[in-house]
């Protein structure tokens, strides 16, 4: 996802410094060409050398240090200038100080200052360093002038004290970097509504009626969006994924909760992508009391819930994309199509649920995407770069 970006990562002295080995060793499996400046501090922590071999690049300590790649400019400068995306971390109290008051007396303070590119910064050190007012004063000031600030964790520090200040997990970081330097920001502007997982119908206190979606599929459709610029609200059942950073997650059980938050959300939406596995049917009464066998067999008397696709379809604002899922087990395009025309959708991705590699639980799909100008068969796809071909189509069909 990083293909053709240059990422500078500068890592100050503090512990968490062994961890940016991880980072960038994430950022380069997404292409990226990554370039570390360190301080002399860190390099206690961490030896440039590991950083050298994951990215393949030199590392920079000294402000004075030669550029091998680049000897026309000046190191200095063009580190930073060359530079999609600055990520500091961890940054102590010590380098923020410096960017805060432009102080550029190490290679890592200099490289900042001509920079124009986006600086992520991630305050990291001992939680009374970091509560102390001038600290957060510097990091105010930063904010100020569109610093982006990555919030520290909390947790068990290294120094023995419990609080914030932990650098947060290498995952995250690297989603940080993704969501503001990956993918063109085709979709900023617009607010996409994600449906997803499995809806839970409860029979008493104890028993639910559900489905065996784990939620993979809007889960991917959301992050795809959001690392595409969007507004993103997503509707999800339980599932045991993590919400994609910059989402906003409504968490519902039942269909009528997914109902009620989709339709609310959907008021403002420019697009809405319906991936969740819904249930048609809930039971007619909930049992206060938990309902005890008895020897014979039992039925549940069953109601139907509403049909959420069909209402967004018939209730659709000029201008607004309906996308539907449809899970088959036979007819796959006779039946999806047939969902298209009925429930006023725009679009409408088909998975077999007989194909290997297609459906539930799993990280891949295969879909094909029904419109009514006809039908895209796509190849075999992760969830995510599944989700980026959808918003692709999207866009193909509304802009
Ligand atoms: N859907 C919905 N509300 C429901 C049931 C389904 O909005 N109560 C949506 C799903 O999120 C999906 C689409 O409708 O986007 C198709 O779901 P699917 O279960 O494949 O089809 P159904 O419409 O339920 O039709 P059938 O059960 O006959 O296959």
């Amino acid at each position: 996802m990083l293909a053709g970006k240059n990422i500078l990562l500068g890592v100050s002295g503090g512990i968490a410094a062994y961890k940016m080995a991880n980072v960038a060793s994430m950022l380069v499996k997404q292409h990226a060409d990554v370039h570390v400046v360190m301080t002399k501090n860190a390099a206690k922590f961490i030896t440039p050398e590991t950083f050298e071999v994951l990215t393949r690049n030199k590392v920079y300590l000294d402000t004075f240090d030669e550029r091998p790649d680049d000897p026309v400019h000046v190191p200095h400068i063009s580190l930073g200038t060359g530079a999609d995306l600055i990520l500091i971390a961890p940054a102590t109290a010590d380098i923020i100080g410096k960017i805060a008051n432009g102080i550029a007396d190490d290679m890592l303070s200099t490289v900042v200052l001509p920079a124009r590119c986006p600086i992520l910064i991630c305050p990291s050190m001992n939680v009374y360093m970091l509560e102390n007012p001038i600290v957060q004063d510097n990091i105010e000031k930063l904010k100020r002038f569109g610093y982006e600030i990555i919030e520290p964790a909390e947790g068990y520090l290294a120094c023995g004290y419990e609080g914030k200040g932990k650098l947060p997990e290498e995952s995250y970081l690297v989603e940080r970097v993704l969501l503001r330097a990956a993918c063109k920001k085709d979709l900023a502007g617009k607010r996409v509504v994600v449906s997803a997982g499995p809806t839970e119908e409860p029979l008493d206190p104890i028993r639910v009626i559900t489905n065996h979606s784990s939620g993979k599929m809007g889960y991917a459709l959301a992050r795809a969006a959001a690392l595409r610029g969007a507004q993103v609200t997503l509707v999800s059942g339980p599932t045991s994924i993590k919400a994609p950073y910059g989402v906003k997650v409504e968490h519902i059980h039942t269909a009528e909760e997914m109902y009620q938050q989709v339709t609310q959300a959907a008021e403002t939406a420019d697009i809405v992508v319906m991936a969740a596995a819904v249930a048609d049917y809930t039971p007619a009464e909930v049992a206060d009391q938990k309902i005890k066998k008895s020897d014979g067999d039992m039925a549940i008397p069953l109601k139907r819930t509403k049909d959420i696709l069909l209402s967004l379809g018939q209730n659709k604002r000029k201008g607004q994309f309906i996308c539907g899922f449809s899970m088959e087990t036979e007819k796959l395009l006779e039946n999806s199509s047939a969902k298209l025309a009925k429930k006023n959708a725009d679009m409408i991705c088909a998975n077999s649920l007989t194909q290997e590699g297609a459906g539930y639980q799993v990280d891949t799909n295969i879909l094909t995407l029904i419109t009514r100008d006809g039908q895209e068969q796509l190849p075999l796809l992760s969830k995510l770069d599944a989700s980026h071909r959808i918003f692709d189509k999207i866009l193909s069909m509304i802009d």
